[in-house]
């Protein structure tokens, strides 16, 4: 038997104002887009920018559903929107914020299960790592190198060779 340490490391800062002008400019437009999030039943509302290899910067948000599970949350429905609209392109940087309606919003936001797995084949298809940027409307702020460092042990289309 041996044992193999999966190495994971993450950044914080304790606020915005400790990033660079392009990460706190990203994360302010994650900020900025939650206005924009469709959640009436959670009221929680998520926004996601991302920055494209090319520097063009795209937003998304969730978008529920009175059928719950068909609700999406605001990194798939961005990365839909990426592949969609710029397909091939791969994202350098992605921010994501929420603004919890009846809550606190000064923790930073994880990316769920199911997205995780989203965000690990969207850089593995375009060879592109994503750097992940996380926070609430305020307080800290977590940077991770690469999304697929959230899922270790990922399931992918080598699995199914
Ligand atoms: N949600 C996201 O959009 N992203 C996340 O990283 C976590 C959760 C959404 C899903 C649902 O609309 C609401 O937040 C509450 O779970």
């Amino acid at each position: 038997m041996i044992k193999k340490e999966i190495p994971f490391a993450v950044e914080i800062y304790a606020s915005a104002e400790e990033l660079n002008d392009s990460d706190a400019t990203l994360l302010a437009k994650a900020r900025a887009i939650t206005t924009q999030a469709y959640a009436p039943y959670s009221h929680f509302n998520v926004g996601a920018a991302a920055m494209l290899t090319d520097g063009t910067t795209v937003t998304a948000t969730n978008q529920e559903n009175a059928s719950y599970p068909v609700g999406i949350c605001a990194e798939r429905v961005l990365l839909s929107a990426v592949a969609s609209q710029f397909t091939g392109r791969g994202i350098i940087i992605m921010a994501i914020s929420y603004h919890n309606i009846n809550g606190k919003s000064n923790t930073p936001i994880s990316p769920c299960g199911i997205c995780r797995q989203s965000l690990a084949e969207y850089e593995e298809r375009t060879h592109q790592s994503i750097r992940l940027i996380l926070s609430g409307m305020l307080g800290e702020v977590y940077i991770i190198e690469k999304a697929q460092q959230l899922l270790p042990l990922t399931f992918s289309a080598v699995s199914l060779k």
